[in-house]
């Protein structure tokens, strides 16, 4: 068997398209535009890629988009000056730091200086712990997961009732998307088991799962006979393996390589997101939809 390839560019795609309507709409009925500023601090290549990813999003979908940049050797108390201002521009409806931050830096203190209203990445322990509560108490939730949910849902596999089992307990991913998926909700009211370093028997959970979530961070982590055939398989990897010369712009790129070795894999499991091109897109479009909520929120549409 081979699996259906769960395309994360095609799904962003089309809530792409869902969220420029609804901010065209936004602006000609409420006057009222989405703001979104990200910060980055120094230039780690890959922290450049993904601030740059983000703001190309939020200019397609005619955002009023603002790029911070600022210097690695900035101090804390400025960084949370700056992020003081932001808080309280009216224009900016969410507010995204980079991580991670140059270690002079707490990262701790920083999310937490965040207006919870404006933390569109749902990192502030507000917004956590909103999550945790579920239900209407839930306002932004975490990019990667919450674009991991869309990508099963859209993909039209069944969670309620499944066996998910993610690997990870990360807070960006591993925590919230266990959370998410076992909130008494519709794509969620799944089974949840999360795995980790200490795990006395990972293979053995993972061969369990119908949906198998796997954010270690760790290249060909997952072998391909711990999937149960027919599952679906989520691979949030983004590891960066070496580097080649992009086809298309002759420029120098990652090669990328994911947490499952996909190749084998594809021929177990019944669905799979690639690396790239799975996990990855939806994050950023996840990011635009909590930003246009914040807006509406702030200019009380919702
Ligand atoms: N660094 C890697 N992923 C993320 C993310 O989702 N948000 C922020 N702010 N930094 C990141």
């Amino acid at each position: 068997m081979t699996a259906k390839i769960i395309s994360g560019k095609d799904v962003a795609q089309e809530i792409r398209k869902e969220l420029h309507q609804e901010v065209l709409e936004m602006k000609e009925k409420h006057n009222v535009v989405p703001g979104l500023v990200t910060i980055l601090v120094g230039e780690n290549p890959a922290s450049v890629s993904y601030v740059t990813g983000k703001q190309k999003t939020a200019h397609e979908l005619e955002f009023h988009s603002i790029q911070d940049n600022q210097p690695d050797d900035i101090t804390e108390d400025a960084l949370l000056e700056l992020i003081d201002t932001y808080n309280n521009d009216p224009s900016i409806h969410g507010i995204l730091v980079q991580l991670p931050l140059p270690k002079h830096i707490n990262e701790k203190k920083v999310i937490n200086a965040i207006d919870p209203d404006k933390d569109v990445d749902g990192f502030h322990p507000v917004n956590v712990g909103r999550l945790m509560i579920g239900g209407d108490e839930a306002k932004y939730l975490p990019c990667t997961p919450a674009g991991i949910q869309e990508l099963i849902v859209r993909s039209g596999v069944q969670t309620e009732g499944a066996e998910v089992v993610v690997v990870g307990r990360s807070n960006i991913v591993g925590k919230p998307i266990a959370n998410i998926l076992l909130q008494k909700a519709d794509g969620a009211n799944a089974t949840v088991t999360v795995v980790h370093t200490r795990s006395k028997d990972m293979e053995g959970h993972c061969k369990r799962a119908d949906i198998l979530i796997v954010a270690a961070g760790v290249p060909g982590l997952v072998k391909p006979e711990w999937i149960k055939p027919g599952a679906c398989v989520i691979d949030v990897g983004v590891n960066r393996v070496g580097e080649k010369i992009s086809e298309k712009t002759g420029r120098k790129i990652a090669i990328l390589k994911g947490d499952v070795d996909f190749d084998a894999a594809k021929e177990i499991a019944g669905s799979i997101t690639p690396v790239p091109g799975g996990v990855g897109p939806m994050t950023i479009t996840m990011l635009m939809k909590n930003t246009v909520k914040a807006a509406k929120y702030a200019g009380g549409i919702a």
